[in-house]
């Protein structure tokens, strides 16, 4: 058996030593419930304070707010469905991408079926939104644009800042899905102007099941919970400390030069593909991406095969496409950046770069899928 080499840091990460530390010492000493008034109550309300000042100190935000949640499908979703509900007399109309992550997108559709209008910007064949298309859609009575900042599948960077700025003098609230960015890029939330903002923890190391939405004051969100008067009523529940623990020892573990490090494995991976004369192509380009995340296609291969072939190898990686009732269906981030019959469209995998790996690893990934690209050739 081979050793397996972790390619698909992008779907979750591997929790680092220093937060299975935190966790666990919290869960270990500190149970009160935050909302206690007794001694135990308060030495957890401290601990839970602490973490929202790291959280919140991460994108140059206030600590009030700073929601915590279950994670980022829970943010997107209090984000998306919370504000358009509490703002319903002002409009109608949401804008958002055909390249959202499912937890933005189904959001959306459900807002329809309740009769909100929702427009899905296109984007470009590098995954990409135009500013201008965002304009050009914009209306008086449009609530909410939300945009993610960076794509999960192909690793697309999208022009936050400038949408932000677009979005200043018109009553639509921004929101952006950082779930990809996080750690990787740096977020000011006043610079980029943005109004709601997701974070979930195990993409950088943290636990699974936690994350938080970043809220400005002025945004009226609707909550999806009733109960008690934790968040400030927009979550309620009793907060889960070893979890926002564990996230806030991820964030302190930030690198400046973490990018660098993925750029340097991005590059590589590619260099030893191509000295092994493996003929791929780019899913959209690496000027304005992740350097996290690269998504390859592989001329006249399927992804099935693909991925059964890499995990027999111990590679683990993942397309973007969804398997329903036994036949593959295209990647919706694919769909939309290029034409339906596009051939890249079959064979695309998403790599993932990230703790789990060093170089020694990521050349022998190269010669790994080269040996597979060979055999199913
Ligand atoms: C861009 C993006 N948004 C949201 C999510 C959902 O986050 P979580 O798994 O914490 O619910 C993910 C995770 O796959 C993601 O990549």
């Amino acid at each position: 058996m081979k050793e397996p080499i972790y390619l698909d840091h992008a779907a979750t990460t591997p929790m680092h030593e220093e937060v299975i530390d935190a966790v666990s010492t919290c869960m270990r000493e500190t149970f009160g419930n935050p909302s206690s008034i007794h001694q135990y109550g308060r030495q957890s309300r401290r601990l839970l304070d602490e973490a929202r000042r790291t959280l919140a100190n991460s994108i140059h935000a206030k600590e009030k707010d700073v929601y915590f949640t279950s994670g980022g499908t829970e943010a997107d979703n209090l984000a998306v469905i919370g504000t358009a509900l509490a703002n319903r007399d002002k409009g109608n109309h949401i804008i958002t991408s055909k390249v959202e992550h499912h937890a933005v997108l189904h959001a959306a559709e459900y807002l329809e079926t309740i009769g909100f209008d929702v427009t899905y910007l296109p984007v470009d064949e590098n995954g990409i939104v135009d500013v201008s298309t965002v304009a050009s859609h914009l209306r008086d009575d449009t609530i909410l644009v939300s945009v993610m900042m960076v794509n999960n599948e192909v690793g697309a960077i999208q022009p936050i800042r400038e949408i932000g700025q677009l979005l200043n003098e018109h009553q639509a609230y921004f929101h952006t899905d950082a779930v990809q960015a996080y750690g990787l890029l740096p977020i000011d939330v006043t610079d980029l102007m943005v109004d709601l903002l997701t974070v979930s923890a195990h993409k950088i190391n943290g636990p699974k099941g936690v994350g938080f939405l970043y809220s400005q004051p002025a945004v009226s969100v609707q909550p999806h919970l009733f109960g008690g008067s934790q968040e400030r009523l927009k979550r309620p529940g009793t907060e889960a400390l070893p979890l926002i623990k564990g996230m806030e020892k991820a964030v302190s573990l930030f690198k400046n030069d973490l990018a660098k490090e993925y750029e340097a494995y991005r590059t590589l991976f590619l260099d030893q593909l191509n000295t092994l004369g493996v003929k791929y192509s780019i899913n959209g380009n690496l000027e304005n991406a992740s350097p996290a995340i690269v998504n390859l296609s592989f001329d006249g291969m399927n992804v099935e095969s693909l991925l059964m072939n890499f995990d027999l190898e111990g590679i683990a990686a993942s397309s973007g496409s969804a398997c329903t009732a036994g036949s593959i269906e295209s990647s919706h981030v694919l769909s939309a950046m290029y034409e339906q019959n596009d051939e890249r469209l079959n064979s695309a995998i998403r790599f993932s770069f990230g703790l789990a790996n060093n170089e020694g690893q990521i050349k022998e990934a190269a010669k790994r899928i080269a040996n597979v690209i060979s055999r199913l050739q």
